[in-house]
């Protein structure tokens, strides 16, 4: 009979369902046995979906002895707490991005899962999605050349939610949203960040702007490698348009692309010189199948017992971009971060 990793799920948010759903239908070798969430209603309710048992503590689902693995989707600020605990419990551990507040939480869960020999796996989706993927491996060949420029862009449509303003608290949108595209450069570049000079403003968010003047919903920063590579990455939140997410990789001999906010939409030209097609609205339909791949990835790891495709090393070294990122906006100056450059 086909070996299965049990797994339960803590935080059955809008992160959470995409991987349970995974787990519960899309990933072979897996099964979900037990949902957590805070609200005990969400918990229930993802229960009935997946025809398993449920707790409103998260403690009551570690202490069960028949759950192998979790996925932690609580907000960032809890990640370390369930983490460290769960490592300690002896589950392998698949944690959302961004993986913590700062360094010394990602060092604390770095250490528990490794005294504990567990899998920590952080949740950057990007790297399994074929159009990344393929862009990777078009890189390797080395058919544009050496890379020295890669741009990253992501624009949200939706306005941030409340607690995100704090930036002391949330770490803004360079840590919520940018996070991805922090690890695309790392990934596509082969390299370690060296230094960040970054800009930002608050432009749509108006009402806000009295009580958080810290606040940006719009970030630009520029990003050099520890191999001299140079990098850009741009981020927005409440843009409405679309969910918007590309790429550019520049090379000494050409140019690779990956993405297009029309994402596979049919375009209609009409008599009045007028054009229309469809937008990509969500982050959930742009990646749906990168999350089946990250997850079955986990699930894989787990089952041949070997080190995961993103570890809490890659965590890690894009939370101490996000700081170095957040220092630059606060002091306006160049950042370098702190001999961190290397591998894990
Ligand atoms: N990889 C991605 O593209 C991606 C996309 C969205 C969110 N995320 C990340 O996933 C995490 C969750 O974000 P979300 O958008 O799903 O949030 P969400 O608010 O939709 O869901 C979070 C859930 O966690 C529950 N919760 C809060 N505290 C808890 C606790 N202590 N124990 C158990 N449950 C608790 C909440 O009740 C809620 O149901 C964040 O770290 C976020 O950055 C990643």
């Amino acid at each position: 009979m086909e070996e299965k990793i049990r797994v339960g799920l803590i935080g059955a948010g809008r992160a959470g369902m995409i991987h349970a759903r995974n787990m519960a239908c899309r990933v072979q070798g897996a099964q979900v046995v037990c949902v957590s969430d805070a609200e005990e209603s969400n918990a229930r309710s993802a229960a009935q979906e997946f025809g398993c048992e449920y707790a409103a503590d998260y403690r009551t689902l570690l202490e069960r002895s028949d759950i192998d693995a979790v996925i932690i989707a609580v907000p960032t600020k809890y990640h370390r707490r369930i983490v460290v605990e769960a490592a300690g419990y002896k589950k392998h551990i698949f944690c959302e991005k961004p993986m913590a507040m700062n360094v010394r939480e990602c060092e604390d869960m770095i250490r528990a899962a490794e005294q504990n020999h567990v899998i920590l796996q952080i949740g950057f989706m990007r790297r399994f999605d074929e159009s990344f993927r393929r862009a990777k491996e078009i890189v390797e060949t080395g058919s544009i050349g050496e890379v020295v420029m890669v741009k990253s862009l992501t624009h949200g449509p939706s306005t941030p939610h409340e607690w995100m303003y704090d930036i002391a608290k949330s770490n803004g949108p360079l840590a919520e949203v940018n996070s991805h595209d922090i690890d695309t450069l790392r990934w596509l570049t082969g390299a370690e960040v060296l230094s960040v000079y970054a800009l930002a403003g608050n432009f749509r968010c108006g009402k806000v702007r009295e009580d958080y003047p810290d606040f940006y919903d719009s970030v630009l920063m520029s990003v050099r490698m520890d191999n001299g590579m140079i990098g850009c990455i741009d981020g927005a939140q409440g843009v409405e348009y679309g969910y918007d997410a590309r790429v550019d990789i520049m090379g000494t001999k050409g140019l690779i692309t990956i993405g297009d906010l029309k994402g596979k939409s049919t375009i209609t030209y009409t008599k009045s010189g007028g054009f229309q097609g469809d937008v990509v609205k969500s982050w959930m339909d742009l990646f749906s199948e990168a999350y089946i791949r990250e997850d079955q990835s986990f699930i894989q790891s787990i089952l041949e017992n070997r080190a995961p495709d993103v570890s809490g090393w890659d965590g890690m070294m894009a939370v101490d971009v996000v700081r170095a990122g957040n220092e630059s906006i606060r002091t306006g100056n160049i950042v370098w971060l702190n001999g961190k450059q290397g591998k894990g």
